[in-house]
């Protein structure tokens, strides 16, 4: 090599070192810049989080064994139901994320779980979509169904549609109260009367009158106490009181218990951060945060640890479905529990941990995607006036009801709380369903291991 070209050759390397030393320089840069971004995402939301107070969920888990072992084959077992075909779970299936991924619940009659599941000959749909059932074990919880007719209310009363049937002295909190209703209620287990169960015998549940509570709760716990394996498990569930004085409460608390225990989740990504866990929440779902906590106004009424008010909004969601026979076919929401016209569409804040995997999503499944959810919010009239029906089974499709009456009737109790949702573009949009799906906790994905194999009564449990 002659001193020239060792000179190149010196040269290349100088020039190869300055443009790594450049590049990395760049990085530098961009590292910085993205550290002080990040830092700067995070002190605001540690400001919007201190300014509303919120915490991260937290759930009573010191439930007795025994208790959750009981409520857990009671919640699979069929035995429960008038024609010995519906379960709890029939509805709220761990394989569904403990809803029924179905805009409106398919009652009495029906066959399969899941959005395979079919209505039987001559049933009506549920007005209403099954909630998702997590966490409502948090000592928050006052208040149950989407319009709330079991709660304790602001002066610590207890109301529901038993009146004083209810034995509120017997039940441990406001689950184990919602847990005394689907077995009266004559769509989700109860059945019409004539009705035959699965055996073809008479339906003895269905008999009863509507208001007839007590001799209800009575026949379903004579019914699952003749089984001797339940003898077994309630004794050890309740060792102080004697087979002749369980009550259904005793059955509902163990339900309670159950789903306390096994539809807790602590461990989403938010409800990690709020635990101040760093570098679980992605930069978007940070940035949606603060929108969600700041600018969008979400918090408004999606607030406190159970990202709800558990107050009552009409923000006009399309009718759709069979609404109820004395409402003309309207779902009237908060109205049928106050009686009082201003309640009218008003349905309760829904909770929104585990929102991103329980759709269908509002009171009746009208929409089948979050970004049509928060679109709604933002235009409430304009999304009823042109929604669309294809999402939906073509069956319900049909049943919404858009006419000048219906828009007008629905518009006089419109909730204007509601116009604190700006119009948000698209990477707004973006920022907000990236925060919803990080309140997703990855341990509530796969729930199978929560379906017994079999139960006391012998009747086929839904995998
Ligand atoms: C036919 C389907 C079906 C069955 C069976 C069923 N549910 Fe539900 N469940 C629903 C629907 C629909 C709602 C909402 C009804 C409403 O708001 O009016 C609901 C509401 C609830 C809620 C209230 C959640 C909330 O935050 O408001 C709980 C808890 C619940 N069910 C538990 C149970 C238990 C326990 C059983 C068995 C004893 C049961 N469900 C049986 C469909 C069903
Ligand atoms: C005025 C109170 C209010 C405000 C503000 C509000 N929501 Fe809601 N939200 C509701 C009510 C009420 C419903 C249920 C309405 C119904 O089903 O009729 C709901 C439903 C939802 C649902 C569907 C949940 C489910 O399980 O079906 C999501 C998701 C949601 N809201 C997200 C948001 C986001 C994101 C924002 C901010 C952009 C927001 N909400 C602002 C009251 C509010």
């Amino acid at each position: 090599m002659n001193i020239i070209a060792s000179g190149w050759v010196a040269l290349g390397f100088l020039f190869f070192f300055y443009q790594v030393s450049k590049v990395s320089a760049v990085e530098s840069v961009v590292a910085k810049k993205f550290a002080t971004d990040e830092a700067s995402l995070d002190l605001e939301l540690s400001r919007l989080i201190h300014a509303h107070q919120i915490n991260a969920i937290y759930t009573d888990k010191s439930q007795s064994a025994d208790k959750v072992k009981l409520g857990q084959l009671l919640f699979f077992d069929k035995v429960l139901s008038g024609s010995k075909d519906m379960a709890c779970a029939t509805c709220h299936h761990p394989n569904t994320h403990s809803g029924d991924d179905l805009s409106l619940s398919i009652g009495v009659g029906g066959h399969g779980i899941g959005y395979t599941r079919v209505l039987g000959e001559t049933r009506l749909l549920i007005p209403r979509n099954a909630p998702e059932i997590f966490n409502r074990g948090s000592p928050e919880w006052r208040s149950m169904f989407w319009d709330g007719r079991v709660e304790i209310d602001s002066h610590g009363e207890i109301n529901s549609p038993a009146d004083e049937n209810l034995p509120s002295e017997l039940l441990d909190n406001v689950v184990a109260m919602q847990a005394m209703f689907p077995v009266t209620s004559r769509q989700e287990m109860r059945g019409r009367k004539g009705d035959l169960d699965i055996t073809g015998k008479p339906n003895t549940l269905a008999a009863m009158g509507d208001t007839d509570f007590e001799e209800i709760w009575a026949r379903v716990m004579a019914r699952i106490t003749a089984i001797p394996a339940y003898v077994d498990l309630f004794a050890k569930a309740y060792p102080e009181t004697s087979i002749d004085d369980l009550h259904f409460a005793h059955a509902a608390n163990a339900l309670a218990a159950f789903q306390t225990l096994s539809f807790a989740f602590e461990d989403s990504p938010w409800d990690r951060y709020l635990r101040r866990e760093t570098n679980v929440l992605p930069t978007k779902a940070k940035e949606g945060a603060i929108l969600f906590y700041g600018q969008a106004g979400c918090s408004s009424c999606h607030s406190g640890t159970l990202m709800t008010d558990q107050k009552y909004y009409n923000i006009l969601v399309p009718q759709i479905g069979p609404g109820h026979r004395d409402s003309a076919g309207f779902d009237i929401g908060r109205a049928r529990v106050t009686d009082k016209k201003e309640d009218a569409f008003a349905f309760r804040t829904p909770p929104l941990r585990n929102v991103a995997i329980t759709g269908p999503w509002m009171h009746n499944g009208a929409y089948t995607s979050l970004k049509a959810v928060i679109e709604h919010h933002q235009n409430p009239l304009e999304m009823l006036q042109s929604y669309d029906v294809s999402q939906l089974d073509r069956s319900l499709g049909k049943t919404f009801r858009l006419n000048t009456s219906t828009i007008l009737l629905m518009s006089q109790t419109f909730s204007p709380e509601i116009n604190v949702v700006p119009d948000l573009d698209n990477k707004e949009m973006e920022q907000l369903i990236a925060f919803l799906e990080a309140l997703t906790s990855p341990s509530s994905k796969d729930l199978s291991h929560l379906v017994p194999e079999s139960v006391p009564s012998g009747l086929p449990v839904d995998h």
